[in-house]
Formats: C-alpha cells, structure tokens, sequence
C-alpha cells in the first residue's frame, strides 16, 4: 500500500473511532511489529541508498502522524469517560424531594401535653404507673374493701381475684403515697384506665384519666379549687368558671363534683348543657384520713386533696368531638385536623 494512502486511510479510521477498544484495535493494525506500518518499512530493502533517505523520512512521518492522532483521540476518549461518570453521577441539589405525609399529634396526646405543661408550671411532677394493677392499690388501700358497694362505681376487669386492669388512675396515688413515706406530694398521673362499659357515643371501655395529688401542711379545698380553676382555664379557655359540688367518693371526704361554665353557651343555658349553664368535668375532694393512713401518712401531719378527670371528656369539650369512638376508630380524616399549636 502507498504511503500516502495508508495516511488518508489510518486519518479515516482513527477519526471514525468511538471506544477505547476500537482504538486499541487501530493501534494494533497500525503501529504493532506486525502493522501497517512495519509492513511498509520492509519495504526499504528494493530500494536505493537515495530513496532510502525519502522514503524512510516518510514512512516515519506516517508513523509520528498515527502516533500523535492515537494520542490525541486517546486523550479525547478518556475525557469523555470521565464527563460521562461525572454526569451520571452527579446530584442535583435543585431538584424538588418527593412530598411524603406529615404526621399529626393525635388530640388525646394534645390534652395529655397541656395538662403536663400546666401542672409542672404550678410545681407538680408527672408520674405513672402500670396498667395492670393489683385490687389492695386500686379498692383497697383507696378505702373501698372487698365488698364495699362502691366497687359497683366502676365495673372491673378481673384477670383473677388480686389482678386487674386499672379502672382509675388512683391508684398511682397509692403507690406514691406508698414510695413517699410521709413526705409532702403534688403529682399528676395521666394514664389509661379500663371498665367493662359498653362502647357507645360517651362510653368507652378504655380511656384515659389524670389524676392528681397534692399532700402537704395545710392544703385546703381551696388549693384544690385553684388548682382546677387554672386547669380548666387553660385548657377550655380563659372565659371558664367552675364550681364544685358535694358528691361521694370512698377515697375522699369532703368529695365534689366539679363543673365548668358550658363550653356552647358560656353559661347561659343551652341544649349541650340541659339549660343549666354547667357541664360536670371531674371528681375530687379532699384525700379520706383512711387513705392517708393506710398508705402510710399522719392525717393530723399533712393533708391534701386529689382528682381525677376524663381525658376523653374534657378533649371532647375542647374541640366540639360528639362521639368518643373518633379517638380511636384511626379515621386519618378525623387525625388530621388536629395540628400541635406551635
Ligand atoms: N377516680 C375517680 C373516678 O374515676 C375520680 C376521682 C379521683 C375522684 C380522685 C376523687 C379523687 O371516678
């Protein structure tokens, strides 16, 4: 083959040329011991001295030409893998993120923050104890013995004749009173309680209650109506009243009822409130001699009084909910309107 159309050719093919491994290919047919261009060399051996010199020059030239285009398009190629990794890999720190769903506080963890947030502002602790509790904590040292016909108050869950699920929270009371050993106490226990209720639009055989216990020298009934004014203000709103009512619980005397202004009517009287412009929230009263003895403190030392509210009820009140099954029916409908005030 000429010189010069070996040239045209290789210029062709080495242009053409789109991966390393072709390249390496026209290497080989070009410039190995065995290519194109060896093969003109050997071509010196018919020639003069003269033409030699000539054509020697040329086939080098032809040579250099391959050599320097092999390199370039080399150089070339390499870039172009490295633009392309860089490329693939690159992160686009622009690009919008997929939405996703925001969680929501569920209205009963709401109620349960706010509780916690007013009571530890007015010095009280938050405690808890277990749900499966023992009869002597939650009748027994509560005033209420075997038997007792207020035990009918709260239709229990036996597991056997000591267990049971708490039907109330007080007996967390108990088990503070108990870990104390005399010394003043002002705790709230939000927690959940079971009664075989039958499930309806205000009954639930779950739900949660807080309790709340403060002990100490000369606490008064007028503490505990403080106590509760500021909570029910907080929660239902400044505009609130409350009042308190006799009533009866085993492990307190004097026991009240507590209601607050209606929530619908502000008082006036209204459908929600049967005309009355009350709306009971909770039971309390001061904590029975009894109780304090049993659970180890000197009525004539410390006294105190104890509560114990829905949380159901009073989130209930709060946000206008008619039926208690909403808290639990996992309606994401429903969960979303409630949004944790920032
Ligand atoms: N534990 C009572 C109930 O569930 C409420 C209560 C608590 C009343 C503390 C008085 C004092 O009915």
């Amino acid at each position: 083959m000429e010189i010069l159309e070996l040239k045209e050719e290789a210029i062709n093919s080495i242009n053409s040329v789109n991966s390393l491994v072709e390249l390496n290919n026209a290497r080989t047919k070009y410039l190995s011991k065995k290519g194109l261009v060896s093969s003109l060399m050997a071509n010196m051996r018919n020639l003069s001295i003269e033409e030699k010199k000539t054509y020697g020059a040329q086939v080098n030239e032809l040579k250099n030409t391959i050599e320097a285009l092999i390199k370039e398009k080399e150089e070339y190629l390499n870039d172009l893998k490295v633009k392309e990794q860089l490329e693939k890999e690159a992160i686009d720190v622009t690009m919008p993120s997929y939405s996703f769903n925001e969680g929501t506080m569920h209205p009963l963890s709401m109620v349960i923050k706010e509780l916690e947030d007013i009571f530890l502002g007015l010095g009280y602790e938050v405690a808890t104890g277990p749900e499966l509790e023992c009869d002597e904590y939650c009748f027994e040292k509560l005033n209420l013995p075997k038997g007792h016909p207020a035990r009918d108050m709260q239709d229990t869950f036996y597991l056997d004749a000591e267990m049971l699920l708490r039907s109330q929270t007080s007996p967390v009371q108990v088990r503070e009173m108990l870990k104390e050993k005399g010394k003043p106490i002002a705790i709230i226990c939000p927690g959940k309680t079971y009664r075989r209720d039958q499930d309806d639009a205000t009954h639930s055989h779950q739900f949660m209650q807080c309790e709340g216990l403060v002990l100490g020298k000369d606490i008064t009934l007028a503490d505990l109506k403080g106590a509760l004014l500021v909570m029910a203000k907080n929660i239902l709103g400044e505009d609130k009243k409350i009042r308190l009512r006799p009533s009866y619980f085993p492990f307190t005397e004097p026991s009240v009822e507590v209601d607050v202004s209606c929530v619908k009517c502000g008082g006036k009287g209204c459908s929600m409130c049967k005309n009355s412009g009350w709306i009971e929230i909770l039971g309390a009263g001061m904590v029975n001699n009894n109780v304090l003895r049993m659970c180890g403190y000197d009525p004539e030392e410390i006294q105190g009084f104890a509560f114990g509210v829905g949380i159901e009820r009073i989130t209930m009140l709060k946000y206008g909910i008619e039926d208690i099954r909403n808290f639990y029916m996992n309606d994401l409908r429903f969960l979303k309107q409630f949004k944790e005030a920032k």
